[in-house]
């Protein structure tokens, strides 16, 4: 019998503010439901800094202060998702940047429901996995307290 092994992924995926108060639970849940597993979950208001850094390959953008504002209104809900090719799909999930792309592109997708615009759209993940591993490092480096595992085993019974 032939068998195929496909490598474990992990991933850095955020539900903003806003987001993360009023749809958090509904989100986690579509995100256990395709399969992947929340291996860290952490809900933190960033500090301006924190922000600033996590951010900061877009410090020269126009809208960098409005980012980091946004990102620091309140709390955020940072998880760790492992899965096969976790990366590709987490962004999969989320849909294109911008609402209205990912309302004509991508209607049953996160940002196309609770984005709303291309500055609040509702979630962030990494664009692939060394800046999944350096943002996990920060993020999960920096807060040591009140982390949460749930649902580490592969199965439910
Ligand atoms: S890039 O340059 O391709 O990496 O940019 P992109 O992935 O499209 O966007 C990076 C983050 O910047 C946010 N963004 C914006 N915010 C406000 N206004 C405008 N016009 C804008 N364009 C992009 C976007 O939401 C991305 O945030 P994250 O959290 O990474 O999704």
């Amino acid at each position: 019998e032939i068998s195929f092994f496909f490598p474990k992924e992990q991933t850095l995926a955020v539900i903003k503010p806003d987001t993360s108060e009023e749809h958090r639970d509904e989100i986690l849940e579509e995100i256990q439901a395709g399969g992947f597993t929340i291996s860290q979950l952490q809900e933190t208001v960033l500090s301006r800094e924190m922000a600033e850094e996590f951010y900061r390959e877009h410090r020269d953008k126009p809208f960098f202060s409005q980012l980091v504002d946004y990102m620091c209104r309140g709390p955020c809900t940072m998880l760790i998702l492992t899965k096969e090719n976790a990366v590709e799909e987490w962004r999969a999930m989320m849909g294109p940047t911008d609402p209205n792309d990912a309302k004509e592109n991508a209607p049953g997708s996160l940002r196309a429901r609770f984005a709303k615009d291309i500055l609040e759209n509702a979630v962030h993940g990494s664009s692939n996995t060394e800046h999944a591993q350096e943002k996990i490092h920060f993020l999960f480096g920096e807060i040591s307290s009140g982390s949460e595992l749930i649902n580490a085993g592969d199965d439910e019974e």
